[in-house]
């Protein structure tokens, strides 16, 4: 009995040993020599004999690195995943697959964590795919890779990423602009989001807030958009996309793909076709603009739709918040457009123009840029709760020619208004009536105005 206890003990001091060994061994070789060794390994197996063989093996290992100081980061990945640009590794298994679909985003140019996140410097597995508990950007997980194409490739024309698309879509219509800063433009209830792709934010958290803002801030006076899993996704992709770290030029003058197609999508959305004809097909506020690249150059369009009343003083053309992508596409559009074009967005508006249409189409341009929708509702329904407010709500506007004249209501948009509160003694409401004058002009005011009232809705009769 004692002896089979004193074999025990014996035996159990050994493991103890063996395991101090072990874990000795461990940190002094670094964690990336193993599967460099078993790369070559796997590429040795190709060999066609022992002397070329042995040759492979005996390649020294040693740390990859790519320097890309036009991208501000070094990324030593390649030191693990060494398969990513070698077309037979496509059946290797992981790390050491060949990475499919880079086209001219190379290795050698891009590295990996533009795309990914993680730490680039890092040579240890845990250390390099961010997930220690001070690197703020781990990899992102696969379902979302696709988000970081819009660091590059702005305004939602990525082949290949509807995602971005709609998220920027969604953004620019349900009115986050009147509670949020983006590149200088909207209001600041909430924080601004000009880099929150570089924010701490993962992609889950960012998505739960877009499908419920209270869950995850609790209190918070971000409105429920009641938005669909699809809608969140994709305005998760839009915000992941947002950093405005510095790009060298390589990347900043090359990234940008307008497409035609993109062009006509806006050309649309925007509404252009209240003022302008194509070939005589539509209204005739603006010039007809079939054949417009041919009178003007790139260049001038360009200025054109940034500051219509730099070109043309006193302009009645809308300023619109278009980047410099959409402007490409818009006017790759209009190189091509024809007067079926026109039809076939005329057919799709289903409604006769009006004469009025232009400046209602103004004002609708306003409210939508500077984000009044945020507060009111995309369909001026009001709704978005505040506490404490007269009916607890931001008011809908759609009744607003009963209980106010067209000029009260324009000072009220001129000078803003504090909601009074229901019970005096309580915490002031979290969303007021910004003032507007410091923004927008006096045209511009009326003619939202001009909008609410094509807006008006009479009250239910009994
Ligand atoms: C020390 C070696 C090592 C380094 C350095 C390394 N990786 Fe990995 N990586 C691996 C291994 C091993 C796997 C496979 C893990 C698995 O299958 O669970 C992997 C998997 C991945 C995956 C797939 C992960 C997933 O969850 O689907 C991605 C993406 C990735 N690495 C990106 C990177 C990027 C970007 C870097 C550089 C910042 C990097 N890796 C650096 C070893 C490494
Ligand atoms: C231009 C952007 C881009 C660059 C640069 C890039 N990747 Fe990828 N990578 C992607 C996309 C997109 C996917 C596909 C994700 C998905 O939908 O599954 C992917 C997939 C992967 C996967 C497979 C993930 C999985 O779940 O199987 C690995 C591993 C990976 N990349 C590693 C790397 C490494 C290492 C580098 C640097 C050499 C790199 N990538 C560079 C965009 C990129
Ligand atoms: C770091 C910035 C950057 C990121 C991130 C990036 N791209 Fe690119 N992309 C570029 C640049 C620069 C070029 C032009 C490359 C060239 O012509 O050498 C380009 C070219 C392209 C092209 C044109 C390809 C061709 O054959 O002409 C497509 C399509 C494209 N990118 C799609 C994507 C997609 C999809 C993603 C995300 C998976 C992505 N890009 C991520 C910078 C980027
Ligand atoms: C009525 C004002 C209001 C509107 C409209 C609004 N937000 Fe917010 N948002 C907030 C406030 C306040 C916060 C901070 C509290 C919180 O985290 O919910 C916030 C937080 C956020 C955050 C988290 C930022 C961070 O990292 O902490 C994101 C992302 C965001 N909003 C995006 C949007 C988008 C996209 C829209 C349009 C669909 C939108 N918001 C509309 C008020 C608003
Ligand atoms: C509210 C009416 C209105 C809307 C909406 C409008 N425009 Fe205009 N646009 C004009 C007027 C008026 C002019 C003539 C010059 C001026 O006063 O700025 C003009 C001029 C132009 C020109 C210069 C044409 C030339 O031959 O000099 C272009 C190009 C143009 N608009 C494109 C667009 C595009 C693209 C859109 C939609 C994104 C748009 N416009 C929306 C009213 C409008
Ligand atoms: C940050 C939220 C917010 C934004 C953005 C916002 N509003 Fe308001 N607005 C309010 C609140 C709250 C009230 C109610 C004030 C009160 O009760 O006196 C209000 C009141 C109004 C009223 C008076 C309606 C009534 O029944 O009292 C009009 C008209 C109006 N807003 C138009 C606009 C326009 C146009 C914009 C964009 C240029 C805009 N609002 C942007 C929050 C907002």
């Amino acid at each position: 009995m004692e002896r089979k206890l004193q074999q025990l003990f014996f035996a159990l001091s050994l493991l103890a040993l063996v395991l101090i060994l072990v874990a000795e061994w461990q940190a002094s070789t670094p964690s990336w020599k193993p599967y460099q060794r078993k790369f070559l390994q796997l590429e040795a197996q190709e060999e066609p004999n022992a002397v070329s063989k042995a040759a492979v093996l005996a390649t020294p290992l040693a740390i990859n690195q790519v320097v890309l100081p036009g991208l501000q980061r070094v990324d030593r990945c390649t030191t693990c995943h060494l398969g990513v640009e070698d077309p037979t590794m496509k059946n290797a298994p992981r790390p050491f697959h060949y990475h499919a679909g880079l086209g001219p985003h190379v290795p050698s140019k891009f590295g990996c964590t533009i795309c990914h996140g993680g730490q680039g410097l890092a040579t240890d597995m845990k250390d390099a795919h961010g997930n220690v508990a001070f690197w703020q950007t781990p990899l992102l997980p696969a379902d979302y890779v696709r988000a970081s194409c819009g660091r590059c490739h702005k305004e939602g024309d990525v082949p290949g990423v509807p995602e971005l698309t709609e998220g920027r879509h969604l953004f620019e219509t349900e009115g986050c602009r009147g509670c949020h800063k983006l590149n200088g433009v909207g209001g600041s209830i909430g924080p601004d989001l000009t880099e929150e792709g570089a924010n701490h934010r993962s992609p889950q958290w960012l998505e739960r807030h877009f499908l419920a803002p209270n869950a995850v801030s609790p209190g918070s006076a971000m409105p429920n958009f009641h938005f669909t899993r699809e809608q969140a996704r994709a305005l998760t992709y839009y915000m992941l996309s947002l950093t405005s770290g510095e790009m060298g030029s390589y990347y900043s003058s090359e990234r940008l793909i307008p497409s035609p197609e993109y062009g006509r999508q806006l050309f649309e959305e925007k509404n252009c076709i209240v003022c302008h004809a194509i070939g005589g097909v539509g209204a005739k506020v603006g010039p007809d603009l079939l054949g417009v690249t041919k009178r003007h150059s790139d260049g001038w369009l360009d200025e054109q739709l940034v500051n219509p009343e730099l070109v043309y003083p006193g302009s009645s053309m809308p300023e619109y918040d278009l980047e410099s992508n959409a402007r490409k596409a818009l006017v790759a559009f209009l190189a091509s457009a024809t007067p079926k074009d026109a039809q076939d967005i005329l057919a799709r508006k289903g409604h006769a123009l009006t004469p009025e249409d232009a400046a209602i189409e103004a004002g609708k341009q306003d409210f939508a840029r500077f984000g009044c929708a945020g507060c009111h509702g995309t369909e001026l329904q009001g709704g978005a709760p505040n506490p404490n407010a007269q009916g607890e709500q931001v008011p809908s506007l759609l009744h607003v020619s009963d209980d106010y004249t067209k000029d009260e209501v324009i000072g009220i948009i001129r000078d803003g208004r504090m909601p009074p509160m229901d019970n005096p003694k309580g915490s002031a409401p979290p969303l007021y009536m910004p003032s507007w004058k410091s923004v927008l002009s006096n045209e511009d005011i009326h003619h939202i105005a001009d909008f609410l009232w094509s807006k008006q809705q009479k009250k239910e009769s009994w």
